[in-house]
């Protein structure tokens, strides 16, 4: 077995109460700097737009987070051209100079590490305690891919008396980030510096709800050294401008984590060779998930119900990891829910800022509407066995939990994005695997459970990307929980893993006759 030896960056104990002060001040610094306007970088200026929209803050959405200008489609064809250009030189560059600028951008994220928690906690509700390891795991992005380059730049020898052979790699071209909102500072950070540390020209577009904190990803990459033209960041609408750009004859990769729905559709449209296109484009998709977690009879029930009340509710349940279905052997499965009840009873869901706040609220009002709308679904279909409380005011949804769901049931099988959880019970372990791997999709998984048999089943037969035994289903770190799915959760990829830059690199071999 391969040993790992990457040390991921610490998250911020808040037990420490310097820390708190240092948390409480960023979050006044930022409420200071909210309704900003932030425009696009294209060939490293910022240019002015014709449209403008609004990222406000779920929690309280009359408050505004910043304006941000969206591109047209002349400024979109102007940052591909500016992008070609700056490829010529940029692909020439050595892995190494191009990892000491992700070194850079990863110490400047560590310096501004309070203020980004703060940024993410205004602009999409998330909570400190879940926007602190949002920026560990950029950082570690940025260090392990800069790693990671120089290694590969190494490449491989084969030669044999009489005759080199040389196996090494080469960047694609142009790379177009489509980035999510539900971690805006992270997973936009992980692609775009993947693509740049490979030798490509990135072109990163945010989420609409998160394009501020994309903005500061362009701050701390210019501010890092990054050259104008490689890395341009430009939120627009993804039905016009991501349409274009991904069905562009110079684009030549597409890394996008979102929607099943967005990323099929992109999957569609790049393999459609378009008029003086060269090329096939590569699509790097992540997607959703129905991930479920196994409590089996041997499992620690106190153990269990913390693991799945944290994977479910953490970020009101907007993670492509969360856990949405809980299947619980029949033996177990009354003790189980007393247990999950009580501990579902006592989340506290208010304002993402609030320190006694465990739930904010969900990204925006589409997604609050479409959340209720499985709630009502999952009153017919199940038994509501609790609702907490949840504020009126703000893009709330109160976490729910719904019992005695069958497996083919709506909220047993759709991707809900939101704080709802289906309970499952299961006659047999046979049962409980069948059940779990009855989905569409392959991305997260949990056992608890203290049978080695099972475990080991699991092991073989749980089909996802990612499983854990024995907690939370969430949080993976960079290269020590590569992290991503297969099935209709996406095309396989790891982020955070040793396969990963691969994908943004044309392998070349040249044999030489000596
Ligand atoms: N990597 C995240 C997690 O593991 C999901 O994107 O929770």
């Amino acid at each position: 077995l391969n040993k790992g030896g990457f040390n991921p960056a610490p998250d911020t104990d808040y037990g420490r109460e310097s820390n708190l002060v240092k948390a409480r001040q960023a979050l006044t610094i930022v409420n200071n700097q909210l309704g900003k306007t932030y425009l696009p970088l294209i060939n490293g200026e910022y240019v002015e737009t014709d449209e403008y929209i609004h990222s406000v803050n779920p929690s309280t959405p009359s408050q505004i987070v910043g304006k941000i200008g969206l591109i047209s489609l002349s400024q979109a064809d102007q940052a591909m051209e500016t992008a070609k250009e700056a490829f010529k030189t940029w692909s020439k560059t050595s892995a190494t100079q191009r990892a000491e600028i992700l070194r850079r951008a990863a110490d400047i994220m560590e310096q501004k590490r309070h203020e980004l928690t703060a940024w993410m906690c205004f602009e999409v509700g998330k909570i400190l305690k879940e926007g602190d390891p949002e920026v560990s795991e950029a950082i570690d992005f940025c260090r392990y891919y800069a790693s990671e380059m120089e290694r590969l730049e190494q490449g491989y020898n084969y030669d044999v008396a009489g005759e080199n052979d040389r196996y090494f790699y080469q960047p694609k071209g142009i790379a177009l980030i489509i980035s999510p909102w539900n971690f805006p500072f992270a997973i936009a950070t992980g692609m775009t510096v993947a693509a740049l540390v490979a030798g490509n020209c990135a072109l990163l577009k945010p989420a609409a709800t998160s394009t501020v904190i994309g903005a500061k990803i362009a701050e701390i990459l210019t501010e890092a050294g990054i050259p104008k033209g490689v890395f341009q960041y430009i939120p627009g609408k993804g039905s016009v401008v991501g349409d274009y750009l991904v069905k562009h004859p110079d684009i030549h990769l597409i890394a996008f984590t979102g929607s099943r729905e967005v990323g099929c559709k992109i999957y569609a449209d790049a393999a459609i060779l378009q008029p003086k296109q060269k090329h096939l484009k590569k699509v790097i998709a992540e997607m959703g998930g129905k991930n479920a977690i196994i409590i089996d009879e041997s499992a620690d029930l106190d153990q269990g119900v913390a693991g799945v009340v944290q994977s479910a509710f953490g970020f009101s349940g907007q993670k492509c990891s969360a856990c949405s279905r809980v299947i619980v052997l029949n033996t177990v499965y009354d003790a189980f829910v007393e247990r999950l009840t009580e501990a579902v009873k006592s989340l506290n869901v208010g304002d993402a800022k609030n320190p006694s706040t465990k739930i904010g609220p969900v990204i925006d009002a589409s997604a609050q509407a479409r959340i209720l709308q499985y709630i009502e679904k999952g009153k017919e279909q199940g038994t509501l066995a609790i609702q907490v409380e949840a504020p009126e005011q703000g893009y709330f949804v109160p976490p729910t939990v719904f019992t005695d769901v069958t497996e083919d049931a709506v909220i047993a099988q759709e991707e809900i994005f939101g704080p709802v959880l289906a309970v499952i019970k299961a006659n047999s372990f046979d049962h409980a695997l069948a059940i779990a791997n009855g989905t569409d999709y392959a991305l997260t998984g949990g056992l608890y459970s203290r049978t080695p048999a099972h475990i080991d089943r699991a092991y073989k037969e749980f089909e996802v990307g990612n499983l854990y035994i024995n907690r939370g289903i969430t949080g993976a770190i960079v290269a020590r929980q590569p992290f991503g799915g297969f099935k209709l959760s996406g095309v396989g990829s790891k982020a955070g893993g040793p396969d990963y830059l691969l994908q943004f690199l044309e392998p070349r071999v040249v044999t030489e006759n000596i």
